[in-house]
């Protein structure tokens, strides 16, 4: 993996997944190798998104097959182990964090140029490990919505990347003609 990339935000809801998502499409469409690592195991979108989602990795005693897309994009998310849609995930951070290590060690990537990786919301557990697992983090893409409490959050996500020590890459203000006036909220 020579380039990984998270895409995190302080909310949901305000486009992680779909940032993410097209990201790794844009740059698997200028011909790099690129996996698409969906780490939110409370709500994995992406095989949703790119419409694959009955799709089953195989397992190959201790290597995990991702889904290849095209052929030089390749998705692994936690929605692809699970029984069916409505099957929630219960575990503690610690079990999380095996998972990720299982995701960086044990699926057949191949030779990436680029892993970019759709957090859930928030600064917690999978964000933190996923730093501190991930090999070659060149940086973070933070994905806001204009709304004050979004951007209030975008705020605390920066501030979580630059402790890491992880440059910030890209702001992303999402549905920036999507505010609600009439709601009162600017
Ligand atoms: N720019 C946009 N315009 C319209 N709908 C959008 C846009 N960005 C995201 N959405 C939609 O908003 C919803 C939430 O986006 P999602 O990417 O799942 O957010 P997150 O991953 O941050 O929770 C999805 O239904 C998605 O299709
Ligand atoms: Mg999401």
């Amino acid at each position: 993996m020579k380039h990984v990339i998270l895409v995190l935000s302080g909310k949901g809801g305000v486009g992680k997944s779909t940032v993410s998502v097209n990201l790794a499409s844009a740059l698997s469409a200028h011909g790099r190798n690129v996996g698409l690592l969906d780490l939110d195991f409370h709500g994995p979108n992406i095989p949703k998104m790119l419409s694959i989602e009955g799709q089953k990795p195989a397992v190959l005693v201790h290597r995990i097959e991702p889904v290849h897309v095209t052929g030089t994009l390749s998705v692994m998310s936690m929605a692809f182990l699970l029984p069916d849609t409505s099957t929630p995930v219960v575990w503690r951070g610690p079990m999380e964090r095996v998972a990720i290590q299982q995701f960086l060690d044990e699926v057949n990537w191949g030779t990436l140029d680029y892993l970019v990786v759709d957090l859930p919301p928030g600064t917690g557990d999978e964000a933190l490990s996923i730093a501190q697992l991930a090999p070659n983090v060149r940086g973070a893409v933070i994905v806001t919505t204009p709304q004050d409490v979004a951007v209030l959050d975008a705020v605390k996500s920066v501030k979580f990347i630059e402790k890491l020590e992880i440059p910030v890459i890209g702001i992303i203000e999402n549905m920036s003609g999507m505010c609600c006036p009439t709601a009162g909220i600017s």
